[in-house]
């Protein structure tokens, strides 16, 4: 008997962004991405790794679609180069000739071909992380028309593939893009100003939803939604003095981006964070609503807890130290993050579709003898599992899960240091093994659950 059994028809997939595995970076007229010039600037990227060849999957395509048929992956969430697609960023830039690269286009054509002829439902997200330098050039994410720009690239996506993609994601973790891209300044485009980081907000909140409005105007008939990066937030003392502390945390995490998408507007706490700072966020009329356009899903993206307490400056809240064990990446090992948040979600926004659209372990496990024995990826993954099952069972409406990572990949500012695949990549031969981790997984999707 399997002791952990999920609904049935619940899909099972693996996850991976463009500019962490597919290299090719200067081939087939792809234009450069914020993330190519980031990478290439002294001191960004953990020992100067960059993303130019990576995992080579744009030449290894279908050696990497039969790895997943044959560990019996279900769905493949694959994101789209923006600057593969369109070098220049917009279908109207009149300096080129052939603003549109088709041979960018066909590599996405025949990767969603080779998928459905694999039987794996192919799941795109339009934006993880590489936007065009072009646009960056313009002001990117600060300026205004870079949403109406993304919108006009969803379109044009949508025309070469919606024929055959039924599932589609907006954008992915634009927290991670304000927070670390443009306030922090440790990830592309490396910009640390308040200003900057609440025009960004907006303008990638307006372009997921300029996007949505396209979706429907062209009377696609599939699905579409937004995957967010979120916490599990906890008090750092069950005494109820951090309570609150919970709720700002949840405020500049989950409120201002789910929130603002299912119709709830920005937290007042956020905008009163900017103002006191001078800075407001540039809304125009309409903006709100378009922002809220009627998704079909919540993506979710979670690996771990945040514990929380109360703190007179900054955000108002500050993070406590870990209590428990660190995965390499970090990470509090706390499996029972991912049912904790579902459960919170799903509260909070009565009870929408969700799919986790991420969630994994990052194990530097290294191959001894050809076999890669992450043991610590395997229990705390079901640890994931358990804590997801038993919040379904509790009422969460949870269609899908999809690992990260199908391979070793370019962990952003990290480089090639942190492993999160279930198949090690060996970024001499560029060889894909499969761990004890995927035998695991195929295992969970070969049950629809585990005992
Ligand atoms: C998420 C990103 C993904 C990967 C994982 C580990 O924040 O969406 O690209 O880096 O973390």
């Amino acid at each position: 008997m399997t002791r952990i059994r999920f609904p049935d028809g619940f899909e099972w997939g693996t996850a991976t962004a463009a500019y962490q595995i597919e290299g090719a970076a200067y081939e087939d007229g792809r234009g450069l991405s914020i993330w190519d010039v980031f990478c290439k600037q002294p001191g960004r990227v953990q020992n100067g790794d960059h993303g130019d060849v990576a995992c080579d999957h744009y030449h290894r395509m279908p050696d990497d679609v039969a790895l997943m048929k044959s560990l019996g992956i279900q769905s493949y969430r694959f994101s789209i180069s923006w600057p593969r697609v369109l070098p220049f960023g917009t279908p109207q830039h009149r300096r080129v000739q052939q603003p549109i690269n088709e041979r960018g286009i066909d590599f996405y054509s025949r990767l969603v071909d080779a998928l459905l002829a694999a039987g794996i439902t192919p799941c795109p997200t339009l934006y993880h992380w590489d936007l065009p330098q072009a646009l960056q050039d313009r002001g990117g994410w600060a300026f205004r028309d870079t949403a109406a720009h993304f919108a006009d690239y969803a379109g044009l996506m949508y025309a070469r593939l919606g024929d055959r993609v039924e599932r589609w994601i907006t954008h992915n973790e634009p927290w991670v893009v304000v927070t670390y891209g443009h306030r922090v300044g440790t990830m592309a485009p490396g910009i640390a100003e308040a200003d900057v980081a609440a025009r960004a907000t907006h303008h990638i909140l307006l372009s997921h939803g300029l996007a949505v409005e396209r979706y429907r105007a062209e009377g696609q008939g599939g699905a579409i939604g937004i995957t967010n990066s979120n916490s599990s937030y906890e008090p750092a003392e069950a005494d109820g003095s951090c309570d609150g502390a919970v709720e700002l945390a949840r405020d500049f995490d989950t409120r201002l981006y789910t929130g603002a998408v299912l119709g709830r507007g920005y937290p007042d706490s956020v905008l009163r964070h900017y103002e006191a700072r001078g800075v407001a966020f540039p809304i125009e009329d309409g903006d709100m609503a378009t922002i809220a356009a009627p998704t079909d899903f919540v993506g979710v993206n979670l690996y771990s807890r945040t514990r929380v307490r109360p703190a007179d400056s900054g955000l108002g809240f500050t993070v406590a130290p870990p209590t428990l064990p660190l995965t390499p990446m970090g990470y509090e090992r706390a499996p029972h993050a991912l049912g904790d948040f579902v459960r919170f979600l799903s509260a909070e926004y009565e009870r929408p579709k969700i799919y986790i659209t991420e969630n994994g372990v990052c194990d530097n496990t290294e191959p001894v003898d050809g076999e890669i024995d992450d043991v610590d990826r395997e229990s705390l993954l079901r640890g994931f599992l358990e804590g997801l099952h038993r919040a379904i069972e509790d009422g969460a409406d949870v269609r899908g899960y999809y690992l990260w990572s199908l391979l070793d990949n370019f962990e952003w500012s990290f480089g090639y240091s942190k492993r999160f695949g279930i198949v090690h990549t060996d970024y001499d031969t560029l060889q894909r093994t499969p761990k004890r981790s995927a035998g695991f997984y195929r295992d969970v999707i070969a049950n629809n659950g585990f005992d």
